[in-house]
């Protein structure tokens, strides 16, 4: 829906700072979750105005400010919540969340309605500086603003916190913040989002809310070199941070092909579902923001998403024997006990692995992450206590773990791209550094 824009010779004809900055942009987009925060419902249909008056406009701000998990990025660990100071690691250095709190001198107490409009819509803070895509805005800025008020209006009503926010870790020429305008002009396509009114107002509000304020295609997309979502096969899967965010499209090994909705209705509310439980930065998202959407807005969701093109099934090569031979016996001690000989699972407490969409992404690295360093299921309203899953990173060696799960991959009527020992060892490396998972 939003295809980037051809660069014109004249932008392109630029220094190498810009070109490192686009590189930069490639980290930054990626988005990022983090715990935090409680309950509460209320929604409204897309286009729909809320009740006047401001309690009713609060509450809905406090139930779009879930929608767009604010609060993961906004508060560090163990901060104070919407208070900033959480670092976004990028390869190129780190960028800190700012203080969303509405503390005059080191929050947004000053901002008015138009001032926190640009920020969302056009990624530009008060005094007109660029702000870095780390700041989901280009998903942002398909928010009505309507929408954008409400979440202020929301804002407005938390206590003050005095925190001043800290300086971005970034080497020049990255840090010099009017360069982004050059990212912009190539890859941002700013705009609310337009109804299709060829399509059911259930099919829209599910398409506002993944391609805006849920920003789903921040970490489900591809990128480019420049960290710039393709919108042109949007949704395809992509990185997030030291995850693999699998295919939301209709590919049936590698995607949501033989998901109901019903079951993404499930997953998005808990977690998980009898294909799969959410493991790394996706258990943050359901923890944080999508277990808090409505049931129509999950459904809303779901319909969107069985929506989406099913792209063509990459050819895989397959995998020679003695590798699945060692992946096997490594699976029968120290994986069949939770998951089963048929990599069955049992319902309701260990995933399958068996045709699990997530095990067969084109990228292992969130299921290597998990073998590293294992999981918890999100905690949710709906399934209060998370079954976890211990890490194997003290056990197994790094050509072990990739017999494993290239094994995992293609046992049981799966079939994936294997995995070799140095892919692990890198991961494994960049997970002991990284400061957050
Ligand atoms: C993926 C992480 C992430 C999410 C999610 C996120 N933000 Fe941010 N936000 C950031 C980062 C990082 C910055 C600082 C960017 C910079 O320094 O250029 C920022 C900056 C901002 C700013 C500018 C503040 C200033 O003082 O310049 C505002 C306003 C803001 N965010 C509001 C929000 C709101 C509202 C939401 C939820 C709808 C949200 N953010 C969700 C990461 C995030
Ligand atoms: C911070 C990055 C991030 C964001 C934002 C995010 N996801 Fe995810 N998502 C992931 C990762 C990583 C996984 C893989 C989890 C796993 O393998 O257990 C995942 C898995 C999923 C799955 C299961 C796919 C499968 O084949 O098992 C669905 C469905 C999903 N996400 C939907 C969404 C929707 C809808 C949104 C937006 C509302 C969203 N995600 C936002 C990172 C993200
Ligand atoms: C003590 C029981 C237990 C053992 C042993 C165990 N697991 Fe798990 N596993 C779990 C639970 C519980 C989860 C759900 C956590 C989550 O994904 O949020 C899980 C999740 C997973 C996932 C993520 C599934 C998904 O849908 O994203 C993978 C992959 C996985 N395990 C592989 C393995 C492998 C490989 C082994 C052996 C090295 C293993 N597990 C051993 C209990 C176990």
């Amino acid at each position: 829906m939003s295809a980037p824009r051809i660069p014109g010779p004249s932008s392109a004809n630029r220094t190498i700072a810009s070109l490192l900055l686009l590189m930069l942009a490639a980290a930054l987009c990626a988005g990022c979750s983090h715990p935090r925060d409680e309950a509460a419902p209320s929604t409204t249909k897309l286009g729909e105005r809320m009740s006047p008056g401001p309690y009713g406009q609060i509450a809905r701000g406090r139930y779009l400010v879930r929608a767009g998990d604010c609060a993961a990025c906004h508060t560090a660990q163990n901060g104070a919540p919407f208070a900033g100071g959480r670092a976004v690691p990028t390869p190129f250095g780190t960028i800190y969340s700012s203080n969303i709190t509405p503390d005059p001198d080191t929050g947004i107490g000053r901002w008015n309605d138009a001032d926190f409009y640009r920020a969302m819509h056009e990624g530009i803070d008060r005094l007109g500086h660029h702000l870095y895509p780390a700041f989901p805005y280009p998903w942002y800025t398909r928010v009505s603003r309507d929408d954008v008020l409400a979440i202020k209006a929301y804002l407005d009503t938390l206590a003050p916190v005095r925190q001043a926010n800290k300086s971005n870790d970034l080497p020049w020429p990255l840090d010099i913040r009017g360069d982004m305008a050059v990212w912009n002009g190539l890859f941002f396509d700013p705009g609310t989002y337009h109804s299709d009114p060829k399509r059911s107002a259930q099919w829209n509000r599910g398409a506002y809310l993944v391609e805006g304020l849920g920003h789903c295609g921040a970490c489900h997309s591809a990128k480019n070199f420049a960290g710039a979502s393709d919108r042109d096969h949007p949704f395809t899967g992509g990185f997030a941070e030291h995850a693999y965010a699998p295919s939301l499209a209709g590919g049936a090994r590698d995607g949501l092909g033989n998901w109901s909705e019903q079951d993404i209705v499930q997953y998005l509310g808990t977690g998980r579902n009898s294909r799969t439980a959410a493991a790394g930065p996706m258990a943050e998202v359901v923890q944080e923001s999508t277990q808090y959407l409505s049931k129509e807005d999950r459904q809303a969701i779901a319909v969107y998403l069985k929506s989406l093109p099913t792209p063509s099934d990459d050819t895989v090569a397959t995998v020679d024997k003695d590798t699945l031979s060692r992946g096997a016996a490594l699976y029968v001690d120290n994986c069949e006990g939770c998951h089963l000989k048929q990599g069955q699972g049992e319902l309701g407490g260990f995933p399958p692995l068996r045709q699990n969409s997530a095990v067969q992404a084109k990228s292992a690295d969130t299921l290597i992450g998990v073998i590293l360093d294992g999981a918890r299921i999100p905690a949710t309203a709906g399934e209060p206590t998370g079954l976890a899953m211990q890490g194997f990173a003290d056990h197994l060696s790094d050509a072990q773990i990739a017999d494993l799960t290239t094994y995992i991959r293609n046992a049981w009527g799966n079939h994936a791209e294997a995995v070799d020992a140095d892919h692990v060892q890198d991961l494994r490396e960049t997970l002991r550094k990284s400061p957050s998972g």
